[in-house]
């Protein structure tokens, strides 16, 4: 099988990325991308984001998961802590988040370390969510080999059942990620493969350095 995409061209044009009209934080300039894209209309998930970790394996590992929040602390998810990116986070901390926006001609890249919210924000999120995902996520042993659809169906049944007309409590094994950014660049396009990368790396006095990457 062969497919040549060699011809698959796109000249990027629609921004600009300067150091003059950067924001000193980078987690400002994030908010700022973000309403820009929120309003753009262009991306159905805007907070759709890949997370990548450091494998029990070895192997680093990208997966797409749903920003829920952002602050000045940093990015944060959801997810079971005992799934395969909860093992990777708890032998290794270091990940690497990224957000593409197509429509914008925009990439997001941030490293930094992830550590589990406080338990009653896990808690808060969990009860706004509709109770079709709280069973859901209590009922999906996160990246385990299962017999088959049916199982999870079945599964899911006999905890409809079990907490019909009852409250739900957040299981232990699933919440929140904070992920505190050490780096953050933030990608224009630009034409003539020209693109802007500007990149903020924190300091050891907690200040942002600023510099601007090749393309
Ligand atoms: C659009 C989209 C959103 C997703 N959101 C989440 C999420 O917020 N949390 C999560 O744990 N998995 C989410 N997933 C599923 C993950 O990509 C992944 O399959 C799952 O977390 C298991 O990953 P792991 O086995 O590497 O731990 C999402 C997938 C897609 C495509």
């Amino acid at each position: 099988m062969q497919k040549d995409l060699s011809n698959y061209r796109k000249s990027y044009e629609k921004s600009e990325l300067t150091e003059e009209t950067v924001k000193e934080n980078p987690m400002e300039q994030f908010q700022k991308w973000f309403y820009e894209v929120e309003a753009s209309d262009g991306v159905d998930e805007p907070n759709a984001m890949t997370v990548s970790t450091i494998g029990l394996d070895g192997f680093p590992k990208s997966r797409v998961v749903l920003m829920k929040k952002f602050t000045f602390e940093g990015i944060i998810f959801y997810s079971n802590y005992q799934s395969e990116k909860g093992k990777a986070i708890e032998a290794n901390p270091s990940v690497c988040l990224s957000f593409f926006w197509p429509n914008m001609e925009r990439q997001v890249i941030i490293k930094g370390t992830a550590e589990k919210i406080a338990e009653n924000l896990s808690d808060g999120y969990f009860e706004s969510r509709p109770i079709g995902s709280q069973l859901g996520a209590m009922v999906s042993d996160q990246s385990n080999v299962i017999p088959s659809r049916e199982y999870l169906e079945e599964e899911l049944i006999k905890l409809e059942k079990k907490y019909e007309g009852k409250e739900i409590q957040r299981p232990q094994f699933w919440g929140g990620y904070l992920v505190r950014p050490i780096s953050m660049e933030f990608w224009q396009g630009r034409p003539n493969r020209l693109h802007d990368r500007i990149r903020y790396a924190l300091q050891e006095d907690y200040n942002w350095k600023i510099e601007r990457l090749a393309p």
